[in-house]
């Protein structure tokens, strides 16, 4: 009596549960007026019984399938609670199932001698197990005290075990797609919105960063007239303030607001790198080493002021990339600037190393620095992420570089660990190789 109705609707199994139940209440009228045949009848009810038992278990197992909003959890527990009922000795059954990350089992499951398992596989991989017990010795039947009927039913329930774990492993992948793509969503309108306020921000500190030196100027050419008023009449009020006092304050309150400016000069620059929306303007033939050398020149004073044991080893000959090398050089900038700022002293290095390997260009940019956390390396890339908020950080050096990087159809990737320092390692594609895939693409 092997159980091939793994595939049967409900709607069939239901079928088939009240032929057989009819089957049983004929066999009990027959036996009744017969006589002679009584222990092969007493077998053909007791087997027919056992059947209905199990499809009545596939049954129930089907329909808790069916009902919507149950954890993958809740479902489980269901079907294990419901083995029981369809084993010979309901009262001495317990079931459980033990999945990856997830074990559910009924109120009385202990581990016995009298076992019956079949392991769960979900498209080839082993991903756990579903086990019957007997509490209590009984009488050897096919396999152990077990039917081999019992066997196709563990298998039949496993297969459906599997096809829960199946679809709700479908479920999850959906609902991270649906969320990435409502994080997109949201970057793209934060980029629409990010770049016009940069435009707004910048038109009014281009006001402040041109005439801030005018103003300087201007001062400096009436300072002798002031000094000489100073000199004959004593100290007068500048602005509400003591001139005394003003007097050797003033250049440095230009130069902060120079600063300040240049500040937000370079804040909204990253603004407009994250918002950029033109990643066809890369065309020409760009030799990474140049670019190295280039992004160095620009932040050769920060690396001085943060370590002295920098080294650069560029490799003798690399194939050209394809791309825009400004845009290449910030990336540059970006990761050598965030290698000196991770450095606890200036006794700790920073190496920059290029590379080609197969069809690759390959940019390395390692610190012996403070390291990033396990729990927030994958964060770090994240628009506005910045673990140095209160020194300025603004959290887009990663963020942009990583959006030029893919525009360039290559990959940023960090390694880090606490106090293991941090490797920032950059692959472009050799010039070949990008136009290969941009004329596969058009
Ligand atoms: N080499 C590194 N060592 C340690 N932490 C790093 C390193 N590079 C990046 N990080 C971490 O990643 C975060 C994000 O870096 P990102 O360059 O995007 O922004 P930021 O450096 O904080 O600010 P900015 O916009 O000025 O670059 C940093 O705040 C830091 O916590
Ligand atoms: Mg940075």
């Amino acid at each position: 009596m092997a159980l091939d109705e793994r595939g049967k609707t409900r709607e069939q199994l239901a079928l088939e549960i009240t032929t057989m139940q009819q089957r049983i209440d004929d066999l009990e009228l027959k036996h009744i007026v017969r006589n002679g045949t009584e222990r092969d009848f007493k077998n053909v009810e007791r087997d027919l019984r056992e059947r209905v038992k199990e499809l009545n278990c596939l049954l129930s197992i089907s329909k808790l399938r069916e009902k919507p909003d149950m954890s993958i959890g809740e479902t489980l527990q269901g079907i294990v609670d419901l083995i029981p009922g369809a084993w010979q000795y309901p009262a001495v059954t317990c079931a459980r199932v033990v999945l990856t990350n997830l074990e559910r089992k009924t109120a009385n499951f202990r581990e016995t001698q009298w076992k019956l398992t079949r392991s769960i596989v979900v498209q080839g991989e082993p991903v756990g197990h579903l086990e019957v017990c007997y509490l209590s010795r009984k009488p050897a039947r096919d396999i152990g005290p077990f039917l081999n009927e019992e066997m196709s039913l563990l298998e039949a329930i496993a297969e459906r075990i599997e096809k829960v774990f199946e679809q709700d492993r479908a479920e999850q992948k959906a609902r991270e797609q649906q969320q990435q793509m409502v994080q997109l969503d949201k970057m793209v309108a934060l980029g629409t919105l990010v770049s016009g306020v940069a435009h707004e921000i910048n038109n009014p500190n281009n006001f402040v960063m041109l005439n801030t030196p005018v103003l300087r100027e201007a001062y400096t050419s009436v300072v002798p007239i002031i000094e000489e008023y100073y000199a004959d009449n004593g100290d007068f009020l500048m602005g509400g303030l003591p001139y005394s006092d003003l007097r050797e304050k003033i250049f440095s309150l230009f130069d902060g607001i120079l600063e300040g400016s240049r500040r937000i000069n370079s804040i909204v620059r990253g603004l407009k790198g994250f918002a950029r929306v033109d990643p066809a303007g890369y065309r020409e033939a760009v030799d990474l080493n140049s670019v190295v050398e280039s992004a160095l020149v620009l932040v050769r004073n920060q690396i001085t002021l943060s370590t002295s044991h920098f080294s650069l080893e560029l490799a003798a000959t690399l194939p050209p990339v394809k791309g825009n090398s400004q845009r290449l050089e910030q990336v540059i900038m970006n990761l050598v600037q965030n290698a000196c700022e991770a450095l606890p002293n200036r006794r700790q290095a920073v190496m920059v190393r290029t590379s080609s390997e197969g069809d690759y260009v390959v940019v390395q940019v390692q610190d012996e620095g403070c390291g990033i956390p396990a729990d927030q390396l994958p964060r770090v890339m994240d628009p506005f992420y910045t673990s140095k908020r209160s020194t300025g950080g603004t959290g887009l050096g990663l963020s942009v570089s990583v959006g030029i990087v893919k525009d360039h159809g290559g990959t940023l990737s960090l390694a880090s660990g606490i106090g293991e320092g941090t490797t920032a390692t950059l692959r472009l594609p050799v010039l070949a190789l990008a136009e290969d895939a941009s004329e596969a693409a058009s």
